[in-house]
């Protein structure tokens, strides 16, 4: 492997992550042919075919999917690297890679703004995605930190909890229900009801409360985004249970109403996790300290 260049091991890596030759040269501006000679060339070297051809798409062999592990490992030790350098140089520069659940988008991003404004050095990658598809991540070890409500139980993590997360009943705002006070939650069976998909958190967390008192809700709708239910809710379609992060930073809406059922708000939290052996970087570091300062912030401001 020692005739192996780093370039070579880039080049594989963005072509094992897209599946494709023609995909990695887009991404890396470079011609197809010089991506095909590179993978070729890294072929020889390793001594066995790292990749097969199967209809349009490229799979992994055995021996590819150990070579990209390992070529994940390399880069993230020289970008850890690179920012503890960087730090010795008294500065904050690097990458930080944060993925979050969907309902985060309504403060994460207000939060990482003033603090790529504190340190312009640190560029960010934040993905946003459901609670499956987040654990699906974190197991892969392809970020830096994860933000979630629902602490995963089968993998080893670290956890610190920053926010408070209540899910309410959303309701347009002039539904009959909207002037009601204590409504039972078995009231709510009898809504036509806008479901978040499989593999969400809150949906996870809506179906637990149902299951614990025995209820069925009637499923008119089944939406991927927190923004398509409001919407679908001031249409008329039904009435849903979200996060109230999800009414932005004011926490009230003129369409929508929260209503006063029994058992909510559902008091959930916010957590920034990492797997327990990571280590984090010098800019991962410094965004889980600025995380947790903002949020007592963002927290009082709303009091
Ligand atoms: P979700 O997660 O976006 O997957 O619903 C949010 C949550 O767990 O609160």
């Amino acid at each position: 492997m020692k005739q192996a260049t780093l370039h070579q091991l880039k080049v594989f890596e963005v072509v094992a992550r897209h599946g494709s030759f023609t995909r990695a040269a887009e991404e890396l501006f470079i011609t197809q042919p010089t991506v095909s000679m590179q993978v070729k060339q890294l072929t020889k070297v390793v001594g066995l075919p790292l990749l097969e051809q199967v209809g349009k798409r490229l799979y992994l062999t055995d021996a590819g999917r150990e070579l990209l592990a390992t070529c994940r490992e390399i880069f993230d030790r020289l970008a850890e690297f690179e920012m503890t350098v960087a730090d010795f140089k008294g500065v904050k520069q690097g990458r930080l890679r944060l993925a979050a659940v969907s309902t985060t988008k309504y403060f994460v991003p207000r939060m990482l703004g003033p603090f790529c404004q504190l340190y312009p050095g640190i560029d960010v990658e934040f993905k946003v995605t459901n609670h499956e598809r987040l654990l699906a991540r974190l197991s892969e070890n392809l970020d830096d930190l994860y933000i979630l409500s629902q602490l995963p139980e089968h993998i080893d993590i670290r956890y610190h909890h920053f926010l408070e997360n209540p899910l309410v009943v959303l309701a347009p705002v002039a539904h009959p229900l909207a002037q009601e006070k204590n409504i039972p939650l078995q009231r709510l069976a009898s809504e036509p009801f806008i479901m978040r998909e499989a593999g969400s958190g809150t949906r996870a967390e809506v179906q637990r409360l149902f299951d614990e008192h025995g209820m069925q809700v009637r499923v008119r709708l089944e939406l991927g985004s927190n923004e398509a239910i409001k919407q679908a809710i001031a249409g008329g379609l039904g009435i849903s249970v979200l996060s109230r992060h999800t009414l932005g930073l004011e926490g009230t809406s003129s369409e929508l109403a929260i209503l006063d059922v029994e058992g909510f708000p559902i008091r959930r939290n916010w957590y920034v996790i990492y797997p327990s052996g990571k280590q984090l970087t010098v800019v991962a570091n410094t965004f889980f300290k600025y995380l947790l300062h903002e949020a007592k912030q963002f927290a009082a401001s709303r009091q």
